[in-house]
Parts: C-alpha cells; structure tokens; sequence
C-alpha cells in the first residue's frame, strides 16, 4: 500500500491562511496533498489553489486524491524557487495565500530507495528532485575533508564532525561507500560509545545535513520567502511549517527581516532582492503543535508554524 504522509498542523495552518472567497492559493509543498485537500475541502468558494512539488512520485498521487477539484487546481513539478514563473504560468497575478510545508513527506523517507533513511537500506540518494544531478554520494565520496566536515557541522550541529568526517575519508580511499546502512553504520562507529545520544539515532544529524547540502534546503528557503513576500496580494498570508532549529532561525530572521525595513544590506537571511517592510509578523511566537498531536504523529514533535501577511 502507498504511504500517505500524515499533515503536521494541518487545521492550524490552513486556518491561518484565512482564505477569502474568490480568492488564488499556492501550496509549495505539495506531497501526498493533504494541506491542499483541506485547503479545498474547507474554502469551497475559493477560485483556485496552485500547488507544486518537486518529486514527480509525489505529484502523482496528491494528483488523484485532489481529482475532485481538478477544476480549479493547477499541479506543477517544480522546484519552490521558482513559484514567480509558476504563477505567472497558472495565469495568475498574485495569490491570496501560501503555505510552504518543509522537509521531507513520509512517503520519501519510508522508501528505502530513495536513500533518506538511516533505518532502511537504499542507495545513497536523497534527491528530493530526481532530475537533479547531485546525489549524497557524490557529496560523501567526492567532497573534499574541509568541506565535508562543514557540511556535518553547519547542517546537522554535528559535535563529531570531525571525526565522523576522518572515519568517511579513510573508509571513500579503500572503495566508495555506497548504501544508507553502510553510512549510517560508520557514522555510528565514529563516535565514542558513551557519547552516542539515546534519544535520537546516532547517524541522524548527519543524514540531515547530507539532505540539506544534496537539495541545498536552506539556500532555498531563503529564496522561496523572499519570492513568496513578492507574489502575496494586500493581506495575504505566509504560512511556513519547519521541522528544525536552522530552518526555523532562517523564516524567523528572514520574516522579521523583511518585515522590518526599510531595504538593509543582504545577509545569509536575505539576497538583498525585497522590498523590506512589506509585511507584517501574524505569531509572534511559533504555533506548535497539541500534545494530542504529537503523541498520534511523533513527526510533529519539532514542527513550528510562522505566519507573516502582506501590508
Ligand atoms: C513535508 S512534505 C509536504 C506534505 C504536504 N503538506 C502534505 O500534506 O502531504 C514536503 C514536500 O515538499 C517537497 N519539497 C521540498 N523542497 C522543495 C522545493 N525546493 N521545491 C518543491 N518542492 C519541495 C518535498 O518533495 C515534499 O514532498
């Protein structure tokens, strides 16, 4: 049976949209369709919802849970950085909301070939993109030490960096490393029995920065917020789910950025491409998800939703 990916927050966020009848919504982040189908479902007098996604897998099956709205929903495969050029091919101005849902589906990371997990053997992939050339292979056999160790370090907070990047470099000049197991395996064995965490996985802060650095996560994060703030009508709603500490620092600083103009210097929050001071912080704080949640979905432990709107 197909994997159907459990939406995190789903009422909070689609709530937070606060769709207006005759109203265009864009949903980012499409997956299995779980937000778009309530977006539809709950807003029946909305004009339409774009949706997107960059795995082609995923797109086929929200593509038939939303049949019953084809007439007003427009699928792309694409990646979110480009939601300007998608609009404007949906043959839309600007739209009244976005939600942009983080990370990977559950159906991703279930499928052990898809190589995103540290649980299930597969081939050293984690594209969430498979048109895109990059694979963690390449990152873990072909990246040089220096970079390598940043990588672990700056996308995974990595303590052991260091030492986990030591153990991949002699491990890559006998013979290449080349499954999940494998990886995860000599990740474990490079750091000292007594200081393995017992909460998590050993190996998961590095397979998340091997994720981030394969689909360049956070540059793109950046990017899509900026893109986003740009394509909001008056009083749109950005509605961002992220699931770590990193992607959560960059919408916070990114929106409070914007938000607070006017136009300052680009920096690793922004590109300097905004128009600062066109939108306004809606939670102050981050919605997190009720402990009824979190104890049917563990996946939404992490979650946090910011909400911005167009001013
Ligand atoms: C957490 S899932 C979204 C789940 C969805 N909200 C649902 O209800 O099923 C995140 C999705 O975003 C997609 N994605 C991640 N980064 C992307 C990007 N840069 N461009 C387009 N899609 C992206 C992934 O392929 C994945 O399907």
């Amino acid at each position: 049976m197909e994997t159907l990916h459990v939406p995190v927050l789903l009422a909070e966020a689609v709530e937070s949209l606060q769709c207006r009848a005759n109203g265009f919504y864009l949903d980012a982040t499409l997956g299995s369709g779980g937000h778009a189908l309530k977006i539809l479902k709950d807003n029946p007098e909305i004009k339409g919802l774009i949706a997107l996604d960059c795995d082609q897998d995923t797109i086929e099956q929200a593509q038939s849970r939303l049949a019953p709205f084809s007439h007003k929903t427009f699928i792309f495969r694409d990646n979110f950085i480009n939601i300007k050029t998608i609009t404007k091919q949906a043959g839309v101005k600007e739209v009244d909301g976005i939600l942009i849902d983080l990370g990977v589906s559950s159906r991703q990371l279930e499928d052990g070939n898809r190589g995103f997990s540290f649980n299930l053997r597969g081939p050293l992939d984690m594209r969430m993109d498979r048109n895109q050339s990059m694979t963690a292979f390449d990152i873990v056999n072909k990246t040089p030490a220096p970079q390598l160790e940043q990588i672990l370090r700056d996308y995974g907070e990595e303590h052991y960096a260091a030492r986990i990047t030591r153990k991949l470099v002699m491990q890559r000049t006998k013979e290449p490393i080349t499954d999940t197991l494998q990886l995860s395996k000599l990740i474990t064995a490079s750091i000292p029995p007594s200081r393995r965490p017992r909460r998590i996985h050993p190996a998961t802060k590095s397979f998340q920065a091997l994720r981030i650095a394969v689909n360049q996560e956070l540059d793109n994060l950046v990017t899509v917020i900026e893109e986003a703030v740009s394509i909001l009508s008056h009083k749109g709603r950005l509605c961002i789910i992220s699931f770590h500490s990193l992607e959560d620092r960059i919408v916070k600083h990114t929106l409070r950025k914007i938000a607070r103009g006017p136009i300052q210097p680009p920096d690793m929050y922004t590109t300097g491409n905004t128009q600062a001071g066109t939108i306004r912080i809606i939670t102050r704080k981050p919605i997190v998800p009720q402990r009824e949640e979190t104890q049917k979905n563990p996946r939404a432990r992490s979650a946090k939703l910011r909400v911005a709107e167009k001013v």
